[in-house]
């Protein structure tokens, strides 16, 4: 259970808006219900959502939501209010635009659910126009600092090793070595905790340099004692597109036939877990209440099971950084 924080409203809004925008992520429904819901009993009289994320916010593509336009969407994937990536954004004369459309619909302050790259959006709007915004964390990455988790990482997790769970099987039956390639462009946040959950024999992150000669003994080894040569390596898809290949052609250069999987969007989507559900119940409502406490240019998020705020100027300052001992726990664990 989280610990929440006591907020005393002081500011009256009447119009709020709320977007999802970058990489949608599992449990940014739960997140848009809980904001509507805690927004309508509160006080707060009109809660608009934007299609598109910022992509909809300067085509003026916004509608008003009601308590039942979120009804039985908790424990749908994606977002009703549908993603997008706008690099126009990017340009402030575009961001003054924003501001104005929000202006002329009366619409007081923006909440904006998506990852670093929306929250950068999120954190220059208000600084330039004025428009109080908050942010929450919404990316399977669990890449934005200040926050331990992200809405949508946990669910992602549990996709990717349900996946290698059945991968398991059919390499253990034909003592086949596979490279199970997961998302995370920048980070190795999803292929670490998938790593040690599924007891993979190598987990590559784009964080630390990982050594294939060494691999490679250990696998020749297993085989020379009887053991079979299965194994699963999780990989990170990194920056550069087609790591996963490089490394199955370098194996098979050492005598090795792996077989690649590579999951793809398929961890972007499902149903949300339960503390999926949870955290973006309780990071919805809590937005709100910071939004009434008078916040602005925040980032509500959790650390050590409390919802707190961080600057969004924090958030996009810093870099994220995969703790080595949580890392080292993926070689820690072999036989
Ligand atoms: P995520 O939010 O998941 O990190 P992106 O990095 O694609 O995904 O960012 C989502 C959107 O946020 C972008 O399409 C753009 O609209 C906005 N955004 C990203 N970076 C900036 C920036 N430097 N300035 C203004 N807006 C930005
Ligand atoms: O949502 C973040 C993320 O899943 C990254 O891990 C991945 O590299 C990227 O999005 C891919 O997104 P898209 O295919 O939508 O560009």
């Amino acid at each position: 259970m989280f610990t929440l924080p006591h907020l005393k409203p002081i500011k009256p809004y009447k119009s709020i808006a709320l977007l999802t925008s970058g990489g949608d992520s599992p449990g940014m429904n739960p997140a848009i219900r809980g904001i509507v819901r805690a927004a309508l009993n509160s006080g707060i009289e009109n809660v608009y959502g934007i299609q598109r994320g910022y992509s909809g916010l300067i085509a003026g593509d916004i509608q008003k939501l009601s308590s039942r336009s979120v009804t039985n969407i908790v424990q749908r994937g994606g977002t009703m209010l549908k993603s997008a990536r706008c690099l126009e954004f990017k340009d402030s004369t575009i961001r003054a635009k924003a501001a104005k459309i929000l202006h002329e619909k009366g619409i007081e302050a923006l909440i904006v659910i998506g990852g670093d790259g929306s929250m950068t959006g999120a954190h220059l709007l208000t600084e330039e126009t004025g428009i109080p915004v908050i942010g929450l964390p919404g990316t399977i990455d669990n890449d934005i600092p200040g926050s331990d988790d992200t809405i949508g990482f946990d669910t992602a997790v549990n996709t990717a090793l349900e996946a290698i769970d059945k991968i398991r099987d059919t390499a253990l039956s034909h003592e086949r070595l596979f490279l199970v390639e997961v998302m995370g462009r920048n980070s190795g946040f999803i292929a670490t905790q998938v790593g040690i959950a599924c007891g993979a024999e190598l987990v590559v992150v784009p964080e630390y340099e990982f050594d294939l000669h060494d691999l490679c003994v250990a696998l020749a080894e297993q085989r020379a004692s009887g053991q079979g040569s299965s194994g699963i390596i999780v990989i990170a898809e990194g920056k550069d597109p087609g790591l996963t290949s490089r490394i199955a052609y370098q194996l098979e250069e050492q005598g090795q036939d792996p077989k690649i999987c590579i999951l793809g969007h398929i961890q972007r989507g499902g149903s949300p877990s339960g503390h999926d559900r949870m955290l973006a119940s309780c990071l919805g409502a809590s937005a709100v209440q910071y939004l009434l406490a008078g916040y602005n240019d925040i980032m509500v998020g959790l650390r050590q099971g409390a919802v707190i705020d961080i600057p969004l100027r924090r958030v996009i300052s810093e870099k994220k950084t995969l703790d080595q001992n949580i890392f080292d726990i993926t070689t820690l664990l072999h036989k």
